[in-house]
């Protein structure tokens, strides 16, 4: 290593994804290991992202993070895991302009710096962590010359936050739960690349941009103790639902994959509703725009608009094509004009895309 100062950095870009088949439920907390199969829709990078630069100097006298311009505290175990084991799969780096040699060891005596923005809200049921996970372990692997496929990365992600895990690829991505104890099986793979099924619009309808009371984290756990609903549909419903919208996304049968989101999305909310203090995560509005979609649908004789709501009440719609999009959208402007006395606030427009690395 040259004793000079220098910084070294890189910069990823990473979008979040939405589940369509949920993760709600962990049965080993340290190593956030779920209890059942999940697949999500990543979505284009342009619109929900988060973007992180890591940096590394013999300089810096320890490890640091900013998070949307704030510093924040990496002493939480799900930093320290991830930094652990991104650490100890760093390889030789070596930067011949600046004259910079880093060996697989050195990375032990050198500190980081990591400065991270989304460009949606926070902590909002958008799945902020599911971006900003995935892109820190993407940089940091960049940066440390990790020689690992997405798959294994995934696996690094996912002990930040599940959900982040599916982050890692593009287009629709299931995480499979696994069996082993160490948690090495519980990794995502791609089930179908962005382009497969490239008709499909995202529509998010920001409902609400305040952070969630009930984060993901403390909401699931408590439905692990006391919901017996999610037990059924961890062991009976979901492994079923699993193959089916697997088949849906290959053949691209958009009634079937309308039917299986919209179910799932409801069960899962249902789920909060069976834990003890129930869980309240979807508002007036979420249940309004739930009838005006099934309603559609129902008028129309075959499902034309899809939708699915995370730990939060904005609106994640999934049209079948660039036309209803348009019609969705002009209805939601109708009925739920942004800043009227609805509160509702803003949309985001965006077709489903690969994940993009910026530097
Ligand atoms: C409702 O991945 O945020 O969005 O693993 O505790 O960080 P932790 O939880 P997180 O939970 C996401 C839950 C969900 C469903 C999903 O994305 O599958």
């Amino acid at each position: 290593m040259a004793t000079e100062k220098w910084v070294l950095m890189v910069t990823a870009q990473t979008p979040t994804n939405i589940a369509v088949i949920k993760y709600w439920g962990k049965r080993d907390e340290t190593r956030i290991l779920p209890v059942n199969d999940s697949i999500s829709v990543t979505l284009d990078p342009d619109h929900l992202c988060t973007v992180t630069t890591v940096a590394v100097s013999p300089a810096f006298d320890r490890d640091r993070m900013w998070l949307n311009g704030k510093e924040i505290s990496l002493s939480g175990s799900r930093y320290q895991n991830c930094l652990r084991e991104i650490r100890s799969r760093a390889g030789d780096v070596e930067d011949k302009e600046k004259g910079i040699k880093i060996g697989k060891k050195d990375w032990e005596k050198l500190y980081l710096h990591i400065a991270s923005h989304n460009n949606f809200p926070t902590a909002a049921g958008l799945a902020s962590s599911a971006a900003g996970f995935a892109c820190l372990v993407f940089s940091l692997a960049k940066l440390m010359n990790v020689e690992e496929d997405p798959s294994h990365l995934s696996a690094i992600a996912r002990q930040g936050s599940g959900s982040a895990c599916r982050s890692l690829f593009g287009g629709f991505v299931k995480w499979t739960m696994g069996s082993k104890e160490d948690g090495s099986d519980s990794v995502a793979v791609q089930l179908a690349d962005e382009k497969h099924w490239d008709d499909l619009v995202i529509i998010i309808a920001v409902v609400s941009s305040r952070q969630k009371e009930t984060s993901s984290t403390s909401g699931m756990r408590e439905s692990v103790e006391t919901s017996l609903l999610l037990q059924h549909r961890a062991k009976e419903v979901v492994p079923k639902r699993i193959l089916q919208m697997e088949e849906a996304i290959k053949s691209r049968d958009f009634a079937s994959f309308t039917q299986l989101t919209c179910t799932d999305s409801n069960q899962f909310h249902a789920v909060c509703l069976d834990t003890s203090p129930p869980i309240f995560y979807m508002n007036d509005t979420s249940h309004r725009i739930i009838s005006l979609v099934e309603k559609w649908n129902r008028s129309e004789g075959t499902p034309q608009v899809a939708y699915t709501f995370d730990a939060g009440p904005n609106a994640v719609l999934i049209a079948r094509n660039r036309k209803v999009a348009v019609q969705l959208l002009q209805g939601l402007l109708y009925y739920f004009p942004p800043k009227s006395d609805t509160d509702m606030k803003s949309y985001v427009v965006g077709d489903n895309s690969i994940l993009k690395e910026a530097g």
